[in-house]
């Protein structure tokens, strides 16, 4: 159950009364207005909350901290909404605040999610079907839903309201967040994973950005529904992981490479001993023989961290027979590099490119960072004897999700790396709504692994890598343009 009514969720701006629109004259605690003291909305919906609203709040926690031990002594969160909206009416009379009923229940919601929740966020957090929130400073908050990016009326009252709730985030595990310190990552109770980042390093105001962790992880039938991959892709990369193969999903942020991650690692037989190794802990794998590592941040003297290249090291020696990195960033490629070539087979990890050409050599720049001096083409010799596949994924403009390239890498030529694309997204139209229409097609070129895919005793369609005819794959439109 959410916590807090959604009524400020809505991009509408609560109803304010004809009243309201006017400028009403600042009233002084002697005199009761005989005009709504504030305006609540100025033209553009922003919400201003009105100065003394401060005051009422200081009351309403001063109320909790003298008569409320817990909130289980209470009951539970509607016993004390009941408990707590008489003395807030109360507070705004004592405070010559005459407001109208929607923007009354607009304050107290808003009073409610700021003493026990994350403050005008909360009940966006509270949603489902919201899967990420975005502040920009108080006066901007984004959310994404369904892959699109929208931007909400929630407003924050000031610097200090956003601050509060980043605080609230971060303290409780021991973080802190100041101009000394001013980025942090953390994560939500229920493991949603936050970014923090406030001035002077970020110029409009304190930013707040909140993954939301779905409960229910998608499943590789959910992808398939979604049109983000199709059941023959689905059933290759499948046998691909089971035949031990190291698979490198890229993509750029937030385009659904942890989420593929996931999907794959479920494909991982359940007598496999895995060891995950993550920057926040993200993954979802059901099987159970799994080691969770999550790397550790610096404390506040600035000792202590733990990198995600300590615990890949550190893995090795695990006896691990795979190794998932949720992301590869830094040095810790060459490691992994190392260790899928000394047989650590069938690893899996994320990184951040456009292309599946283009993931290669960000490995290779990643290698460099290692600080360990290796010749370009000793570099490459050891990607392309390490990488097997890389999945491509992207978020389409449309907001759908897609995987959009799979490429396996065959060895060297010269000082080249060389690839072969397996299957492509080929998009074939748009619907009147927007919505892309294309799907995951077979490029028609089989791959080297199948050999190896065999040997792990799959037996793939002969069909699967025969070029489909235009469309075949595709959904099935009703009202199409063309490309
Ligand atoms: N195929 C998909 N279809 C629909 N939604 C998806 C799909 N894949 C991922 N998502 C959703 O997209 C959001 C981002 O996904 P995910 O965290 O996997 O992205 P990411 O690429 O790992 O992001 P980041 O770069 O921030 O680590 C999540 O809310 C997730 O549930
Ligand atoms: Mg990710």
């Amino acid at each position: 159950m959410a916590l807090f009514s959604d009524r400020f969720i809505k991009a509408d701006k609560p109803q304010s009364s004809k009243q309201h629109e006017k400028t009403a004259a600042a009233t002084g605690p002697a005199v009761p207005p005989a005009e709504p003291a504030i305006e609540a909305f100025n033209a553009d919906g922003r919400y201003t909350a009105p100065p003394a609203f401060k005051q009422v709040r200081e009351e309403l926690q001063k109320f909790l901290i003298d008569e409320v031990k817990s909130l289980a002594e209470l009951g539970g969160i509607a016993q004390l909404r009941q408990r707590l909206e008489p003395i807030f009416n109360k507070g705004l009379a004592d405070a010559h605040l005459v407001v109208s009923r929607t923007e009354r229940a607009y304050l107290f919601d808003m009073l409610i999610a700021d003493i026990f929740g994350y403050g005008p966020i909360q009940p966006l957090l509270d949603r489902d079907d919201i899967s990420e929130v975005m502040v920009n400073g108080p006066h901007q908050v984004y959310i994404e839903q369904k892959g699109k990016l929208i931007l909400t009326h929630v407003k924050f009252i000031d610097d200090a309201q956003v601050l509060q709730v980043i605080e609230r985030i971060v303290t409780p595990l021991g973080r802190r967040i100041d101009e000394a310190s001013p980025m942090v990552d953390a994560r939500l109770p229920d493991g949603s994973r936050v970014n923090a980042i406030i001035p002077p390093l970020s110029l409009g105001g304190p930013c707040l950005t909140i993954r939301k962790f779905r409960k229910d992880p998608l499943k590789i039938e959910d992808l398939i529904r979604f049109g983000s991959v199709t059941p023959e892709f689905a059933q290759f990369i499948k046998a691909c992981v089971i035949a031990k193969l190291n698979i490198f999903v890229s993509g750029g942020t937030g385009s659904g490479k942890t989420t593929m991650l996931n999907v794959l690692s479920g494909f991982i037989p359940i007598d496999d001993r895995v060891v995950t190794i993550e920057d926040a802990a993200e993954l979802q794998l059901q099987q159970p023989h799994v080691v969770r590592l999550e790397k550790r941040p610096a404390n506040v003297e600035g000792k202590g961290e733990v990198t995600i290249r300590d615990l890949v090291v550190n893995s090795l020696r695990m006896r691990p027979d795979r190794i998932v990195i949720g992301e590869v960033r830094g040095g810790e490629a060459l490691d992994m590099l190392q260790a899928m070539n000394t047989g650590h087979d069938g690893s899996l990890t994320t990184l951040h490119a456009n292309t599946a050409r283009e993931s290669l050599n960000r490995i290779e720049t990643l290698v460099l960072m290692s600080g360990v001096e290796l010749p370009l083409r000793a570099i490459r010799q050891q990607i392309a004897a390490a990488v097997d596949m890389v999945i491509q994924i992207q978020r389409l403009r449309d907001g759908s999700r897609r995987v959009v390239q799979c490429a396996e890498v065959l060895g060297m030529e010269g000082d080249m790396i060389v690839m072969q694309d397996l299957f492509v997204f080929e998009q074939t139209g748009i619907r009147e709504d927007d919505k892309i229409i294309g799907a995951l097609q077979s490029t028609g070129l089989r791959p080297r692994a199948s050999e190896k895919i065999a040997d792990a005793g799959i037996t793939l369609p002969a069909n699967l890598f025969e070029p489909k005819r235009r469309g075949e794959n595709d959904e099935k439109p009703q009202n199409t343009r063309g490309r």
